[in-house]
């Protein structure tokens, strides 16, 4: 274990990226990457305490670590995944190769409806356990906060369960979690006659729930074409608001859905999708404190469009990358692998995808002011690459391992067996 005080020095890396990288970028800005070549690195205890030229290299440490060339940048902040739930849902995908829409097997009673039927039978334990080992797996992947919403459970009793499943992981896993809740991910089979049934089973049982257990941080809904309406959704964060949860919703994935109008009036903190989305949303967001996020990893497994990403940043706003890490539309959480589809597919740079998955994640998780770039005083949440030529080199090696170790709050991450 770190004391307090223990001085641990990084010397040889190649490159330092995100330098004093500390508020929300936006607009060209997203192409920069404040950085420092031949560079050395303190940590004390479980904080950056300072860094800068090697030349200018502290010569009292308690612990030396030789980079070799590597270079070192903050972890990645997901801010948006799913990663409680029960079961595999790799049939769908099969249903979706042969031709079927992720749609047509929502309607059917498949999709979040299967991811629901599972989670109302497993037990807490069980969930705890797969999603322990999938937090582990993405951390190795780079990930230094995570967000995790809940959504699976679709009744009192097994929301509740999803939310106490994340709430240990709060106390199990190394790193920043935030937990969501997201009743309102989908109408459960014995409401689909009676929407306001379920939307007042919400309002009126869930919620005040949650809030006395102080089980979340935010309150979702999926507010698209076949799930949640701009009206239903506005009243379910009406009341989430009441009881002090913020809106992060998800808008826009299937339909100019009204999402991103509904999210702004709301005061959420994060609009998450936006695949359809064009100038009026683009106008609706510019002035907002709300920030979209993007989740290529959606658009490429379900083979939808991707958000135009391009087009918010030359209107001069700034955008979160997550990996929306789920069973149905994205079972990934590797958001070096998300860098490469933003790259590739919603044509930004590697510096954009970067900001993208770093500061601009943190703040939509709002943990900015202690991760999300390396400065002094944040929290030494790190990933050391092996030798690499360029940042570019990341996202474009896009199944190679660049990771040599990942550092949380000081000390070498080593992923811990699970069961
Ligand atoms: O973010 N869009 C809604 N919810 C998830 C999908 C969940 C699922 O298919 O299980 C998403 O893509
Ligand atoms: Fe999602």
């Amino acid at each position: 274990m770190n004391s307090k005080n223990t001085r641990k020095l990084i010397t040889n890396i190649g490159a330092l990226l995100q330098v004093e990288q500390n508020v929300w970028v936006e607009g060209k800005d997203l192409d920069v990457v404040p950085h420092i070549y031949d560079a050395y690195l303190l940590i004390e205890g479980e904080f950056i305490k300072d860094y800068g030229s090697i030349s200018s290299c502290p010569r009292e440490y308690d612990e030396l670590i030789d980079a070799k060339g590597g270079w070192v940048l903050p972890t990645f902040c997901d801010s948006h995944t799913h990663i409680v739930f029960a079961g595999s849902r790799e049939n769908e995908y099969v249903q979706r190769i042969l031709g079927a829409s992720y749609e047509e097997i929502a309607a059917k009673g498949g999709g979040i409806l299967n991811s629901a039927k599972w989670l109302q039978q497993a037990s807490e334990e069980e969930l705890l356990l797969g999603a322990f080992a999938r937090a582990q797996e993405v951390i190795s992947y780079g990930t230094g906060a995570i967000e995790i919403k809940s959504g699976y459970g679709l009744t009192v009793e097994s929301e509740l369960k999803m939310l106490r499943v994340i709430q240990r992981l709060k106390s199990l896993l190394p790193i920043p979690v935030k937990a969501t809740f997201l009743g309102a991910h989908a109408i459960p089979i014995e409401y689909q006659t009676d929407r306001a049934g379920y939307i007042s089973l919400i309002i009126n049982e869930m919620l005040p729930r949650v809030a006395e257990e102080r089980l979340a941080d935010y309150c979702d809904v999926f507010c698209d074409k076949g799930f949640f309406t701009p009206q239903e959704t506005e009243l379910i964060l009406e009341a989430a608001w009441k009881y002090g949860l913020k809106p992060k919703i998800h808008a826009n994935e299937l339909d100019f859905s009204g999402g991103v109008q509904v999210g702004v009036k709301m005061q959420a903190l994060s609009v998450d999708h936006l695949e359809c989305s064009g100038q009026e949303e683009i106008d609706i967001l510019k002035g907002s404190s709300t920030i979209p996020v993007f989740l290529p990893g959606t658009s490429f497994f379900l083979n939808i469009p991707y958000a135009p990403a391009k087009k918010f940043q030359e209107a001069g706003l700034g955008f979160a990358l997550a990996s929306d890490y789920n069973p149905g539309s994205s079972p990934s959480g590797n958001m070096k692998f998300i860098q490469t589809l933003a790259c590739l597919y919603m044509h930004i740079t590697p510096e954009a995808a970067l900001n993208a998955t770093t500061i601009n994640g943190a703040y939509a998780m709002e943990v900015a002011s202690e991760l999300g770039s390396i400065s002094r005083g944040k929290m030494a949440n790190l990933i050391l690459t092996k030798p690499i030529p360029s940042l570019a080199y990341m996202s474009y090696a896009y199944t190679q391992n660049i990771i040599m170790h990942v550092f949380l709050k000081g000390e070498i991450f080593v992923p811990q067996a699970v069961g």
